[in-house]
């Protein structure tokens, strides 16, 4: 093996599964303001290639948890949480969860989230990303200030 590939980062995405679906609990715990029901696992659980971990060198250090939503006009895809341990940011492992969702999202009209109004390094990921703010919802989160959130939204 050369040095280069030795010395090489690896980047990888996992499946969440009753076995590791408490490392993902974990990782939520920390980076999110925003405790987690248990419901949401179970439900996390269903979604199949809608949510998955990203492993840093074999070192699980982040994920993605979505949804489906269907309503009148359009099934769509809502992004639950999409987040990334503090130290291991800014190396792509971000970009690497939202494009895998949005690769396995193709069937569906659009993807959104909601991110809290303060959050300026979400908002700039995602808006490199070719998402767009559609509304800002008042008093959206319950135990955490500022309660308003952004509502964002990029078409599939
Ligand atoms: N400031 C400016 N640009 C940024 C920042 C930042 N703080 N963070 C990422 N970006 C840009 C990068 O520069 C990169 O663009 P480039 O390729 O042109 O250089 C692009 O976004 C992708 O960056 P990644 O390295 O893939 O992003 P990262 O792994 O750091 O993950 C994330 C971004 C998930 C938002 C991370 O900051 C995080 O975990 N934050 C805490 C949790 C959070 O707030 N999550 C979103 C809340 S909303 C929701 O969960 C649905």
């Amino acid at each position: 093996m050369s040095p280069s590939v030795m010395t090489s980062e690896r980047i990888s995405l996992g499946d969440v599964t009753p076995n590791n679906v408490g490392q993902l609990r974990k990782l939520n715990q920390v980076i999110f303001p925003v405790n987690y029901a248990e419901k949401f696992y179970q439900d996390v659980l269903e979604v199949g290639e809608l949510a998955k971990l990203v492993y840093y060198n074999d070192v699980c250090v982040g994920a993605v948890c979505c949804r489906k939503e269907t309503n009148d006009k359009e099934t769509r895809v809502y992004m639950m949480t999409l987040g990334v341990l503090k130290p291991y940011r800014q190396l792509g492992l971000g970009r690497r969860l939202l494009d895998h969702i949005l690769e396995h999202a193709s069937a569906y009209s659009s993807i959104y989230l909601h991110v809290q109004i303060t959050n300026g390094s979400a908002l700039n990921f995602y808006k490199k990303n070719g998402f767009e703010v559609v509304d800002t919802e008042k008093d959206y989160y319950k135990h955490i200030e500022p309660r308003d959130a952004y509502v964002l939204r990029k078409a599939l």
